[in-house]
């Protein structure tokens, strides 16, 4: 099958679907059309879709917390606990690593011995190993809707069991997690695999059952230079579009430049509306996501408190959908349900505090927005242009040539020329542009911006300043 942006026939779909369901013995426990019903008889507020929805209409910021533990009866705690004392309006079910990777072998003896020991051995609840009934078993034991947040470029099986399970929400894409989760994959693959799992989305759709895809938008998890994670994450809703996904969110890492920050938010918004509407995808529903610190954080609770709470009040002044929390834990592991509720309660403390104050269009965020939109279209427009107009072969043309580039990506077939660099500001500039074709208006305005930090540090900023400015937060205070 000749990969581009087409919809997957239904036999496509079902000859692929044999081979997902044949890598764990509970695959074969999915009937799509036994699961479409249980999806159907869901009380609507577990629906995932539905709250984004209606949090959109109204203008509301809902959090979101990561989460995953080994054990159901522990997963399950860790899920009320979030909700009752953290408050927290969606609730998560991230993978284990094993899962992550197909290793389901290892992850059933994370399960065995996580038995034996009591606590989890795991570092998420693997959803595949426990099967159908104990994931609906987690679904019912809530009264929010949970989204399944696996980070990986195998996602086929885990997107079949969350949604059968009545997870009503899958998180991931085929050009972010193909770059930020494996070091060899080539594209072609990543972006198949996420193919299949929102064609399994539409198949869902189509019969009448509304389910939420997310997108990640973080990407690394460094410093994203915002033209950068806007542009993949619309060619990554395109590419949803094309397999007929028609409810998405769009994210963005927090760079903790507040105006950038907002600035990002609203530019993500404007341009993915516009690209929707250019290839007749008016019908799809988006909204967007902004992701609490995902770099390094400071180790001590107040310093990392600063930054959560940050977090929620860039969510509220750029008017996101939903906020993705970090906890205080963040710098050590994984947090304690606990700090991670605490975490979700903070940042929806800052959100109230915000009230319905947004940040004010004014000159200098409409001068952001716009370098930021112009940055993105170049990106898009170019990489288009090489697809010759498909989004899919836009993307694989566009990272081959570097044209579109994701800076510290582990993956290989990134070109890996982009170095990002804080401005006098905090906000995120171009200490090299590698490839990207941004234009001459572009490239003055961030080579300005980084000559004043310069000539603020009486240096010329070098590869050692971006290398710096990665761990600064968390050594922020320290000296
Ligand atoms: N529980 C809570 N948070 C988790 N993360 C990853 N796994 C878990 C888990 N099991 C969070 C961490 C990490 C981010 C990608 O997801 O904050 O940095």
């Amino acid at each position: 099958m000749e990969l581009k942006n087409q919809r997957w026939t239904d036999e496509e779909f079902f000859a692929e679907r044999e081979k997902v369901l044949s890598l764990w013995p509970t695959g074969r426990e999915i009937d799509l059309f036994e699961a479409g019903n249980y999806l159907r008889a869901l009380p609507p507020e577990k629906n995932y879709a539905l709250a984004v929805a209606k949090a959109y209409a109204e203008g509301l910021t809902l959090v979101q917390p990561r989460g995953g533990v080994a054990l159901v009866d522990d997963h399950i705690a860790l899920l009320k606990y979030l909700q009752d004392q953290g408050g927290a309006e969606l609730l998560p079910t991230t993978t284990d690593t094993y899962t992550r990777n197909l290793k389901f072998t290892e992850a059933q003896r994370g399960i065995e011995e996580s038995k034996r020991a009591r606590r989890s051995m795991l570092n998420g609840c693997p959803i595949v190993n426990h099967g159908l009934k104990a994931g609906r078993r987690i679904a019912e034991s809530v009264s929010r809707p949970i989204i399944v947040l696996s980070g990986t470029a195998f996602p086929q099986l885990t997107a079949e069991m969350g949604f059968a399970c009545g997870l009503t929400a899958f998180l991931g894409a085929g050009i972010s997690y193909t770059a930020a989760y494996t070091k060899d994959l080539p594209f072609t693959q990543g972006i198949r695999h996420y193919q299949y799992v929102d064609r399994l989305t539409s198949f869902y759709q189509e019969r009448g059952i509304r389910l939420h895809r997310e997108q990640p938008g973080f990407l690394t998890g460094t410093l994203i230079p915002p033209g950068i994670g806007i542009a993949v994450a619309v060619l990554e809703m395109l590419m949803a579009a094309g397999q007929g996904v028609k409810h998405y969110s769009l994210g963005l890492c927090q760079n903790l430049n507040i105006l950038q920050d907002v600035a990002a938010l609203r530019a993500l918004k404007e341009v993915g509306r516009e690209y929707l509407d250019r290839f007749g995808y008016q019908e799809v529903f988006f909204s967007v996501a902004t992701h609490q610190w995902m770099q390094a954080f400071p180790t001590d609770e107040p310093r990392a408190y600063a930054v959560i709470v940050v977090g929620g009040i860039i969510a509220a002044l750029a008017g996101a959908t939903q906020v993705i929390t970090k906890s205080v834990h963040e710098a050590e592991g994984i947090p304690t349900k606990e700090a991670n509720a605490e975490g979700v309660k903070a940042t929806r403390m800052a959100i109230r505090l915000v009230r319905s104050c947004r940040f004010p269009e004014n000159l200098q965020l409409e001068q952001e927005k716009k370098i930021i939109i112009q940055e993105a279209g170049s990106i898009l427009n170019k990489a288009l242009e090489m697809g010759d107009g498909d989004p899919v072969l836009g993307s694989l043309r566009s990272l081959q040539a570097g044209v579109l580039d994701i800076p510290w990506a582990p993956n290989r077939h990134v070109a890996g020329k982009v170095i990002p660099v804080r401005d006098a500001n905090g906000a995120i500039r171009y200490l090299d542009q590698g490839n990207l074709p941004l234009d001459r208006q572009v490239r003055a305005y961030h080579r300005e911006k980084i000559k004043e930090r310069e000539l603020r540090n009486g240096r010329e900023l070098d590869y050692e300043s971006a290398i710096h400015d990665i761990t600064e937060v968390s050594k922020m205070l320290e000296d």
